[in-house]
């Protein structure tokens, strides 16, 4: 009997579950009763904060909620405080985030207290990689919902603009306020009239959220479209293009945000190409945006081929510069010296640059870690980096503490997340994407919340639905907090762990099938003519003695960037962490490894590890699918499978590939592979189609 009432519960929530397509993001939960709001001032941004309060309303049938807006010093930037019956705040937007707040609360079903919440960073903002074109470089979630292509790519539509107005909720919903709308490698079309009239409309669309736009500009745009003969930032002429360009911007969106600015790096224009600094070149553009109380993104993204180690080349080139930009100006640093890899340490320019605004740049795009295709939540890498301690300013200097003001009396903070959004209809390709998104905006708030959390949250929000007329509390019955929240959040937070495991243990890094992809595997990829600093042998540098790359003092010292007792830690076998291992080390094989293990065993278990832990994702998967809809369910089905069919390659190729230098056995307890190394070399630019 018992066993019939559960068959017939499992199937009436089955149905219940209707078919879609995730398109409402986090924001799917309608009110379940009335509420009164009253608010003593009008403008756009509180109209929508009380229409999200009537819509979205799971408290008390016929509550009172009272918006103030007062001076209050113990709230920063657009932050509010909240209590049951009330939201404070200094701003219109920060009283829209305290709507945010509360509706979440109730919709996860956490108790509405009396707090004050404060941002993290001044700003929270995506770097969109679209192209004018509307092509999206790393993007894969289809095209961009910013820019289209052909004879009508400038008209702006009624479906342009409902898009964007979803855009902007979604964003505001976690805090995010700015997006930069177009990509690093800047095209100089977006600056020009017509593309400007076009960034206008999103503009008016993205205001009453409290977003602001921003734009990717390239250096050499004097002399690209200005008619001038140089870019050179300290020539007269230069300076007065910039400034007339700066006041045409502003002149259609007088809240513009101001610009981000790729220099030097990977083939871009830069001041060095005029024989000046980072900083001449930054300071023009501040100056011009100062007047209009812009910023400036200067991106710390740099590298060039000639030097020994890629990771130490930001560190050199910005130290020196420390103290020497505008106050307007932000030094965006990537999370780790490389490249947006599934593990890297972090910057060592972070807490380094004392007298200068630094920002921390994460990728919400994954693309390192598995494109749209592999479920990668990635809150715990960017919690890890925010907890790292610099020990600038002594132990407790963690990135975070040195990036948000509590550190250094920086003039702006900021923090940036390239972003992953696309007209899919889920806007993120893999549903389990939308979790990163969710997590950057979560993080960018409270860079001291954790992924536990976030996990918490999303998934109550995402995939509860709550039926009208109930509340909440009602919702996380034992039954679905048992079988569906607890392993789906397992799952999550696993996922970025099991994803080093396969693709890059113990230190690894930038050993992808190149060029293009950033996908599949490819330790092999050395090309006749192509920079070294772009090949895999480069990173991994392994022989048939030892492997990994040296970076201790008797190699490129790369630790001495990293500030005591860090440096002498990374420097130390004893102590350096073996997550990090061959990141900083070069060993041999058959070193052992504080398991007892020697190297080379503990890197198939490490791969075996992630593959197997694929595997119990998608167990995992399959028992929830009565809780979820069948089109959401597949989705995640599907893909999850590909990830095992892609954690099998990465296993194999990387362990054949290594074998070859090793010339040690893969441990006989550990599956076999099942692909051939030469199948794979042969097939490395197809991996996805396996
Ligand atoms: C990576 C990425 C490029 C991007 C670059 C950047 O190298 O593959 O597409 O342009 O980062 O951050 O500028």
């Amino acid at each position: 009997m018992k066993t019939t009432v559960y068959i017939f519960l499992l199937v009436f929530i089955s149905l219940s579950l209707q078919a879609e397509g995730g398109h409402e993001l986090w924001l799917r939960n309608k009110s379940t009763g009335h509420v009164t709001v009253t608010c003593s001032r009008n403008s756009a941004t509180l109209a929508v904060a009380i229409k999200e309060l009537q819509q979205g309303w799971q408290g008390k049938d016929n509550a009172k909620v009272v918006l103030t807006i007062k001076d209050d010093k113990a709230i920063k930037y657009d932050g509010f405080k909240l209590s049951p019956g009330e939201i404070q705040a200094n701003t219109d937007l920060g009283i829209l985030y305290g709507v945010y707040e509360l509706l979440r609360r109730q919709q996860t079903g956490h108790p509405i207290e009396k707090i004050i919440c404060n941002p993290s960073y001044e700003v929270r903002i995506l770097n969109h990689w679209d192209d004018p074109d509307s092509s999206i470089v790393r993007g894969f979630a289809s095209r961009s919902i910013f820019w289209r292509k052909g004879k009508n790519s400038l008209v702006v539509t009624d479906a342009d603009k409902a898009l964007w107005q979803e855009y902007a909720r979604a964003n505001a919903s976690v805090g995010i306020n700015g997006a930069v709308l177009n990509i690093v490698n800047a095209s100089p079309l977006v600056v020009s009239e017509g593309y400007l009239e076009r960034v206008k409309a999103i503009a008016a669309v993205l205001r009453p959220y409290g977003i602001k736009v921003y734009l990717s500009v390239n250096f050499a745009f004097p002399s690209m479209i200005g008619g001038l003969k140089t870019s050179d930032p300290l020539d007269a002429d230069v300076i007065k293009w910039w400034n007339a360009k700066v006041r045409e911007i502003y002149s259609k969106i007088p809240d513009f945000g101001g610009f981000l600015v790729k220099a030097n790096s990977e083939g871009q224009q830069g001041p060095h190409d005029y024989g000046r600094s980072h900083a001449e070149g930054a300071n023009v553009l501040a100056d011009a945006l100062k007047p209009f109380e812009g910023i400036l993104m200067w991106r710390a993204f740099v590298y060039s081929p000639n030097d020994k180690d890629r990771a130490k080349q930001a560190y050199n080139e910005f130290m020196p510069l420390d103290g020497q930009f505008r106050d307007n100006v932000i030094i965006q640093v990537k999370n780790g010296p490389i490249d947006f890899q599934p593990r890297e340490p972090f910057s060592p320019l972070f807490g380094a640059m004392k007298k200068t605004s630094v920002m921390p740049e994460f990728e919400i795009v994954k693309e390192y870690l598995g494109a749209s295709i592999h479920l990668v939540f990635l809150a715990p890498m960017w919690e890890e980096c925010l907890k790292s301690d610099t020990y600038q300013e002594g132990a407790g200097s963690t990135v975070a503490r040195c990036t948000d003001g509590s550190i250094y009396p920086q003039e702006h903070t900021a923090i940036a997340g390239v972003a992953n959004v696309g007209v899919d209809r889920n806007w993120c390709g893999h549903l389990f994407d939308q979790a990163n998104w969710y997590a950057f905006g979560r993080l960018a708030w409270g860079n001291t919340l954790t992924s536990e959390q976030i996990a918490d949250e999303w998934i109550k929000l995402t995939f509860s639905q709550i039926p009208s007329g109930q509340a909440a509390s009602t919702l996380f019955s034992t039954d679905w907090t048992e079988k569906f929240l607890v392993p789906v959040k397992k799952m999550m937070l696993q996922s970025r762990e099991a994803a080093v495991n396969y693709m890059m243990p113990l230190g690894f890094h930038h050993i992808f099938a190149m060029p293009n992809t950033h996908y599949g595997p490819g330790p092999w990829w050395a090309p006749e003519g192509v920079r070294k600093d772009w090949t895999p042998p480069y990173y991994h540098q392994a022989d048939t003695n030892s492997v990994g790359f040296d970076r201790t003092r008797f190699g490129s010292d790369a630790v001495s960037q990293y500030h005591e007792p860090l440096g002498s830690q990374f420097n130390d076998l004893e102590t350096c962490p073996e997550k990090y291992l061959l990141w900083f080390h070069h060993l041999p094989w058959n070193y052992i490894m504080k398991s007892g293990r020697t190297l080379w065993d503990e890197i198939c278990y490490h791969y075996e590890t992630g593959m197997q832990q694929v595997r119990e994702f998608q167990k995992i998967w399959d028992m929830v699918e009565p809780y979820v809809d069948t089109e959401r369910f597949t989705q995640v089905q599907d893909k999850l499978r590909s990830q095992f069919r892609n954690a099998q390659i990465w296993k194999d190729a990387c362990l054949l590939y290594f074998q070859q230098f090793s010339l040690k056995p893969i441990p006989y307890d550990i599956d076999r592979p099942v692909y051939g190394l030469d199948y794979l070399i042969k097939n490395s630019d197809n991996y996805y189609g396996l």
